[in-house]
């Protein structure tokens, strides 16, 4: 019986993909927008049935997580960094991280373990079969040709938590900042994994903005970071911040120089997140940057 079904189920399934593919194909009209804007929305890029599966093996990641001595403290203040072995050793690992408010002042969690975990990071997409499902495949790397990414390159991945209450704020910055290539062509591919609004933290963006200059530089230099200042181009104004409120499913792709934020979650809802950080194989990648990969992890593409 298996052998039977089992060649039509994979021929059903070959056909969906090629199916989806056709169905994501970036249009002119898509494409110009991006350049334009430096920033593209697509619904309905994943079905419920995937943004469930990787919501409950996220869950189980952190259910499974014993934090003992080695608390780690996602902060977007870099400095912050420089001691973390945790944080410098997790580019091809699955490691959690905590929300900085988290703790109170005696070092207590404030809320179960569940909701206090910031991110997971950094290799979901190649050490764990249902996130290397959801993070590959022809829709993806249809997706990916359109903007022009000859040789896709998944560096990075991330599921962030945005918890309730106590979600941090992401400030303004710029994703080429810890992806360097010459050219540039760091392109992040964030899917919302449950509806992003204002009140719960979703990202701002600076329309156009991808246009203007890298500001920041993060260096790695063994086991010490730093951020350096490349330019003093002042991060966008209130009135140039555009929220993008996207219903889960939704997958949001920017260009690496295109400068993004997010606020704090002080409501009640989780604003759950996955992001991939993708360069082009065609481009040098920067021997300064933080995450590096060696042969016992080879990067991979899209397919
Ligand atoms: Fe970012």
């Amino acid at each position: 019986m298996r052998l039977i079904v089992g060649p039509a189920r994979r021929a059903r399934c070959q056909a969906l993909s090629i199916l989806k593919a056709m169905f994501f194909t970036l249009t002119p009209t898509q494409i110009a927008s991006y350049q334009q804007d430096g920033f593209l929305v697509l619904p309905g890029f994943k079905p419920a049935p995937e943004l469930a599966a990787v919501r409950a093996r996220a869950e189980q990641i952190v259910a499974a997580f014993e934090p003992g001595e080695q608390v780690s403290i996602f902060s977007t203040h870099e400095e912050r960094r420089s001691a973390d072995a945790y944080f410098l050793g997790s580019g091809d690992q699955i490691r959690c991280f905590f929300e900085e408010e988290a703790f109170d002042a005696a070092g207590q969690l404030r809320q179960a373990k569940a909701l206090s975990i910031n991110k997971i990071g950094h290799a979901l997409h190649d050490r764990d079969p249902v996130f290397d499902a959801f993070s590959h495949g022809p829709a993806l790397a249809s997706v990916a040709a359109g903007l022009g990414l000859a040789q896709p390159q998944l560096w990075q991945s991330m599921y962030i938590f945005k918890q309730p209450g106590i979600g941090g704020e992401v400030g303004w910055h710029q994703d080429a900042t810890f992806f360097e290539t010459t050219p540039h062509s760091v392109t992040t591919f964030w899917f919302a994994l449950e509806d992003a609004t204002m009140g719960n933290g979703c990202l701002w963006v600076a329309p156009g903005a991808h246009r203007g200059p890298l500001r920041q530089r993060f260096v790695r230099q063994g086991d010490v970071v730093r951020m350096d200042t490349l330019d003093a181009t002042p991060w966008p104004s209130g009135a140039q911040a555009q929220p993008l409120e996207v219903a889960a499913g939704t997958l949001v792709v920017f260009h690496g120089l295109l400068p993004h934020y997010s606020a704090p979650n002080r409501s009640s809802q989780s604003r759950h997140a996955y992001t991939l950080h993708v360069t082009d194989g065609q481009a040098t990648y920067a021997a300064h940057n933080w995450l590096q990969r060696d042969g016992r992890l080879p990067l991979r593409g899209f397919v």
